[in-house]
């Protein structure tokens, strides 16, 4: 595996791949990888001939007050996951590779709206920042396709939206959300959890699994199942940010005539904002 830090040695490395003729995919991450990302960097091996997975925590998407300073970096067990997994390319840039200006002067990529909703309601800026790295990642890559996790289902949104928008040639892959045993769907935030905070985090899923099986059966009062679900976190000991029911095609709330829906949770527990959704069709 080749570790590059700068978009120069990137780019050249990228070229010659190109001129062989390769297909190349993008793993865009911010390390402290776990089997999620693990599994993105397998499927990413399905479906190219070269495999770039790049690591960098990204200030631009962290709030005031945020995890940016604390996220967990552990680029050496990172490197050594990734190439067992057979990665051709680690891009490790540092902040000053990515960002050539103070933040207050750069370039910023917006998609208005989907940005503004769930997680962009609660963490103002932070799809701006998301948007941003991820084009920049893409203008600095070139890869034909790129992957990313459902786990994280607005962000894949807003990166799809933001791609098609600027007519950026990439091909968006999602992928499956890996879950613990319990049903804990993995996060590098995961482990902000202490012992007893682990022990109640499956109820995050569970919300999740309960609403859907009732939404099947037929229950039609949406806002009476998010108002259970949030007392049940409640009652588990998180802090809900927020539960939604919503039309799968664009996070709005839905119709009685939409079928493919998606509950978005997000809840605080201890020291870590959990997130996860499940989609389902009525
Ligand atoms: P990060 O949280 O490191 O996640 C990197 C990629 O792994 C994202 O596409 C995310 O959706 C995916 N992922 C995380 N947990 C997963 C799980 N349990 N199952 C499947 N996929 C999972 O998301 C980011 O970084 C950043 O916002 C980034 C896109 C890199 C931009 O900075």
């Amino acid at each position: 595996m080749i570790t590059e830090a700068t978009i120069e040695g990137l780019r050249a490395q990228v070229a010659d791949w190109r001129a062989e003729g390769r297909r190349v995919a993008l793993v865009p991450t911010m390390g402290n990888l776990h089997a999620g990302h693990v599994q993105l960097v397998k499927q990413a091996r399905t479906v190219a001939d070269r495999v770039v997975v790049s690591i960098f925590v990204n200030p631009m998407q962290f709030g005031e007050g945020e995890d940016f300073d604390s996220y967990p970096r552990t680029m050496e067990a990172d490197g050594e996951k990734l190439a067992a997994e057979g990665t051709d390319l680690l891009f490790a840039p540092g902040v000053a590779e990515v960002y050539r200006r103070p933040q207050a002067e750069q370039t910023v990529v917006e998609v208005p709206g989907l940005s503004a909703i769930l997680c962009g309601a609660s963490r103002p800026g932070h799809f701006a920042g998301v948007a941003t790295v991820v084009c920049k990642l893409f203008n600095m890559v070139q890869p034909d396709v790129a992957l990313f996790g459902e786990k994280d289902f607005q962000q894949l949104m807003v990166i799809r939206r933001m791609a098609e928008d600027l007519e950026i040639p990439v091909e968006i892959i999602g992928v499956a959300t890996v879950r613990e045993a319990d049903g804990l769907a993995m996060s590098s935030r995961n482990g902000y959890l202490d012992a007893d905070e682990r022990l109640r985090a499956p109820a995050v899923y569970r919300s999740l699994q309960e609403t859907s099986e009732r939404i099947r059966d037929g229950a039609g009062d949406l806002g009476q199942l998010e108002a259970r679900a949030r007392q049940q976190l409640e009652a588990a000991g998180l802090r809900p940010d927020y539960f939604h029911i919503r039309r799968a095609s664009d996070l709005q709330p839905p119709t009685d005539q939409d079928r493919e829906l998606v509950i978005l949770v997000a809840a605080y527990l201890g020291g870590a904002r959990l997130i996860d959704n499940l989609t389902l069709t009525r």
